[in-house]
């Protein structure tokens, strides 16, 4: 666990996680910091937790008393947001300490009651504050469903400093730069990526409720943006927020400029014809990302797909329905609400097709509004022919792909 001043009274404490599925499905192979944050006035509060589903380790009040704060001396707890990757700690800290204000949404207060029991919990609505004394006054903003219905922002006054737990953060284990001021080009692209990740599996679903905290955020007058996860946004906080933007865009169908070859094969046959389709992606230099399911997990594959402009979907017939990983990879998708993708699919069957039908039951029933182009299938091995009509398809995607494109 690391601890850094972002502010006059304003601490950070934050340490990587690594090791874990993520909410219990997401890999993490790049890991995922925990960020918490101490305000001090004549009163502190501290915003969220730091230590994740294990309780609360010696190293936290050691850090804490490291920057002078006594965990005795801890007044108010404010919970911006209840999943256990910044709450988990409330009922270990009850045990050294009962006597503190838990700050939380209205939603937030039955989670926890539920989840860690206790009481002295009081509730804030839009604009509420809480003064803690030499300068530091807090404000609290409720952005529901971001990611869950209990979410809040924490603003602080004097500093213009937005705690956005969730929102605005990122997959990526932070080393030893944690302002965006401090990181080299690397870690920017790092951070590019794992953000992209960290939205598409965590965040996708509710894009509807990002816009509107994108919108809330953009209301506030914003020094420093100081979130749960990833760094922290003090040099040009307005990046995150732009980031952000553009991550909506992706769910919402619009990509970078690259394809996802999302395929799966059984004996051979639509692997001909994926090499086939890579080696036009390669003269028409188009970038593209090519995944065998189910040999990738599921947190690569949605990011990978929400990021790209165009999907190809390369998958046979199997037993009169689609190649399962690749039904159940789109089923993933789905439930992640990435909708208007450009999509185009070839597959080969064996004595029936099916294929084609599931494929449009799972976007139907999931309402993702992709726009295909028209499928080509084969029987059996793709013929002269049949790749022939793949060209024509993969063609007229990367045509249309291009009104996809957002830099
Ligand atoms: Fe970082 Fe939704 O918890």
């Amino acid at each position: 666990m690391k601890k850094l001043q972002i502010a006059d009274g304003i601490h950070m404490l934050t340490m990587n996680v690594e090791d874990i599925l993520f909410e219990g499905i997401w890999e993490i192979v790049n890991g995922v910091t925990l960020n918490s944050y101490l305000v001090q006035g004549e009163k502190t509060a501290i915003i969220d937790g730091v230590i994740g589903w294990d309780g609360v380790p010696e190293t936290l009040y050691k850090n804490l008393e490291e920057i002078g704060v006594d965990p005795q001396n801890i007044d108010y707890l404010i919970v911006n947001h209840m999943e256990p990757d910044h709450s988990g700690w409330i009922s270990s800290f009850r045990k050294i300490k009962d006597d503190f204000t838990v700050i939380c949404t209205d939603r937030a207060a039955k989670m926890v009651s539920s989840f860690y029991g206790g009481d002295n919990v009081r509730i804030v609505k839009e604009g509420d504050t809480l003064d803690l004394g030499k300068g530091k006054v807090l404000s609290f903003h409720p952005v529901p469903n971001v990611h869950w219905p209990d979410t809040m922002y924490t603003y602080e006054r004097d500093t213009k400093t937005l705690f956005s737990c969730d929102m605005f953060g990122s997959f990526g284990r932070m080393g030893d730069h944690c302002f965006d001021d401090e990181l080299t080009p690397e870690e920017i692209d790092f951070f590019e990526s794992e953000g992209i990740r960290y939205y598409s599996n965590v965040m996708a679903t509710f894009t509807s409720s990002v816009k509107k905290a994108i919108e809330k955020a953009k209301r506030l007058e914003i020094n420093i943006i100081a979130p749960g996860h990833g760094p922290v946004y003090r040099k040009n906080p307005q990046k995150i927020i732009d980031d952000y933007s553009r991550f909506a865009l992706y769910a919402e169908g619009a990509g970078k400029d690259e394809v996802t070859i999302l395929w799966g094969s059984m004996y051979g046959m639509t692997a001909k014809a994926v090499d086939y389709v890579e080696g036009i992606l390669k003269r028409e230099r188009v970038k593209y990302n090519k995944l065998k399911m189910p040999l990738v997990s599921d947190s690569e594959m949605v990011a990978s797909v929400f990021k790209s402009a165009g999907v190809i979907i390369a998958a046979p017939t199997y037993e009169y329905k689609l190649f399962p990983p690749v039904a159940a990879a789109l089923n993933e998708l789905g439930r992640k609400r990435i909708t208007g993708k450009l999509a185009f699919r070839f597959g080969s069957y064996g004595w029936s097709g099916g294929a084609e039908k599931e494929l449009h039951e799972i976007v139907e029933r999931n309402k993702m509004n992709w726009n295909f182009i028209e499928s080509v299938e084969f029987e059996g091995m793709p013929k002269e022919e049949d790749l022939t009509k793949i060209e024509v398809g993969i063609l007229e995607f990367i045509e249309k792909m291009k009104e996809k494109v957002v830099k």
